[in-house]
């Protein structure tokens, strides 16, 4: 069982699969471990890659927005992604390549012991809550897996493109609050 250092070493170190190639930096993650809450992307974008940071570009700065009012800040959660490495031209990750690089999170994850996982986008819920997730529909709504409570947002990409989705996402997120409150204190 690695500790958290080894395993990011490990994880920086990675050619499990093929996204290796033309990554710049690794990005394993960003945060506060112990806050008990676990933000999870599908894949570093452009500016992630070139930084090693999550969720830096556009899109980044709208969610750093939008938790802020929710009084958060990275202090308060902990950010990772489904790959740790770009996929060219930001598209999905294939599952071949999720498949190579879930371990990785399933140790953050055991290592974190997280009280609430907030997958961002259609791809982390459908590899995370369940594999016919729909986010349209679904997005907001909490499900129980092993003793951790889960929940899906729309990606701020997504919200980026269409800014209709707004108010739904801060129903959702108002949600969030109540929940980190009753079980994060
Ligand atoms: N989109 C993601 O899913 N993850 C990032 O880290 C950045 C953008
Ligand atoms: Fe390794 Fe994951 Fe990067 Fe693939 S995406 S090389 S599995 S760290």
């Amino acid at each position: 069982m690695p500790s958290w250092e080894t395993l990011k070493a490990e994880c920086l170190a990675c050619r499990k699969c093929p996204l290796c190639e033309t990554r710049h930096n690794v990005v394993f993650g960003d945060g506060n471990p112990d806050s008990g809450v676990l933000f999870i992307g599908e894949g570093p974008g452009e500016q992630e890659d070139l930084q090693g940071i999550p969720f830096v570009g556009r899109a980044g700065k709208l969610l750093d927005d939008m938790l802020s009012i929710i009084g958060l800040d990275r202090t308060g959660y902990y950010i990772a992604n489904i790959v740790k490495c770009r996929p060219p031209g930001n598209r999905d990750p294939l599952n071949t390549e999720q498949e190579a690089c879930i371990g990785y999170l399933r140790e953050q994850v055991r290592l974190m012991k997280p009280k609430i996982i907030v997958c961002l986008g259609r791809i982390a819920a459908m590899k995370l809550i369940k594999d016919n997730f729909k986010i349209t529909k679904e997005h907001g709504q909490w499900f129980e897996k092993s003793g951790i409570q889960m929940t899906a947002l729309y990606h701020p990409a997504a919200l980026l493109r269409d800014p209709n989705k707004k108010p739904e996402t801060f129903v959702d997120l108002k949600s969030l609050q109540a929940k980190i409150k009753e079980l994060c204190g």
